[in-house]
């Protein structure tokens, strides 16, 4: 097989193709031919060494990326209800790990989704569907959703951000509002997702007047988490799912907490599904409930595997609106 290797850590340059021998399915497991991996700001900061030293993470060398689309090649021992030839997407990581930008990627059988008459294409289906199933299962199992919450939705057109104003709405939600830079905004307003409205991050509490949110959904962090704090309705709940802001000084007084009762929950699809795999299958047939109603429509740019370094570049930089998946 080939894969796009983290060779160190380090920039985007050390992402390099490499031949590596195929990989086989273990006990549980399934072999996928990769036809699409999705690209994601988490798998820079992995190939950075931001998470050095954590536990569960990796060391160079390493092919990186957690969610892939494709076929199933082979099963391991004691699988069953998948067979050979099946479309699959992956909700994270190759057995709880890593592993996805390569031809050929092994799976723990319990975080593989048929696509099986879905009619959803490879390219969209790993674009959206994992971050999907996060989406419900954080809105869900942690924000404990009900009919007509209002939902404020920070980095609007971010890919994990995108799944939430449509499975939102498939719960039920009322009134999302999504933030965004304002270098971003025009493209925010513009896209397909159901957002009521898209306003400046910069601005939020101007922007938002009088409107409380129940819900808030932070994958952004930094000075558009504290200033949420001030917008959020009694007992309202915050699902901090990120720091794309790059601020990981970021702290909240918790004061502010129980004097208004509110709740800071946090969640990782990454740690919550492998520790969880009972809930795959209800997050998954969330989130295709939500986007077989084209309720999750990502913009999604398909570029060879040869081009990984380049699509760290991009990931980095900002501004995609959307997401990337590598092809192999
Ligand atoms: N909890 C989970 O299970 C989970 C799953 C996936 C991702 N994540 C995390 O969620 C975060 C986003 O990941 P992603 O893959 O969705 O990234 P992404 O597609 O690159 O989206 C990042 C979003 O954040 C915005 N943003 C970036 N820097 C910003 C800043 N300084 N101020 C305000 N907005 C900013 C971007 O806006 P522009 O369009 O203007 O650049 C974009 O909307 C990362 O921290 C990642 O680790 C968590």
């Amino acid at each position: 097989m080939y894969a796009a290797v983290v060779t160190r850590f380090g920039g985007p340059e050390v992402l390099q193709l490499q031949e590596l021998p195929d990989p086989t399915p273990g006990p549980g497991q399934v072999a996928i031919d990769v036809s699409h991996a999705a690209v994601g700001l988490i798998d820079a900061y992995i190939r950075q060494g931001r998470f050095e030293n954590q536990p569960g993470m990796p060391t160079p060398p390493f092919v990186p990326g957690l969610e892939v689309a494709g076929t199933v090649r082979a099963l391991g021992e004691g699988v069953s209800g998948l067979r050979v030839g099946e479309p699959v997407v992956t909700l994270t990581g190759a057995g709880g790990g890593q592993d996805g930008y390569a031809s050929i990627a092994v799976v723990d059988a319990a975080l593989a989704v048929s696509l099986d008459g879905l009619g959803v294409d490879p390219a969209a289906a790993v674009a959206a569907l994992p971050n999907a199933a996060s989406a419900w299962a954080s809105l869900t199992q942690l924000a404990h959703i009900k009919e007509g919450d209002r939902l404020l939705v920070h980095g609007a057109l971010g890919g994990l951000a995108s799944a939430f104003p449509g499975v939102a709405k498939s719960l039920g939600a009322g009134r999302v509002v999504g933030t965004a830079r304002r270098s971003s905004l025009e493209g925010a307003r513009a896209s397909a997702l159901p957002y009521d409205e898209v306003v400046a991050g910069e601005e939020l509490i101007e922007a938002v007047g009088e409107t409380r949110f129940e819900i808030v959904v932070d994958p952004v962090g930094g000075q558009v988490r504290t200033d949420s704090l001030q917008v959020m309705a009694p007992f309202g709940r915050m699902l901090l799912v990120g720091n794309a802001a790059g601020d990981w000084e970021h702290s909240v007084r918790t004061n502010d907490l129980w004097l208004r009762n509110l709740a800071l929950y946090g969640f990782s699809g990454g740690v919550y599904f492998p520790t969880h795999p009972e809930q795959v299958r209800p997050a998954a047939q969330g989130a295709i409930a939500a986007i077989t109603q084209g309720l999750v429509d990502i913009r999604t740019e398909s570029i060879p595997a040869a081009e990984a370094a380049e699509a760290h570049r991009r990931v980095e930089k900002g501004g995609i609106g959307g997401r990337i998946v590598l092809t192999f």
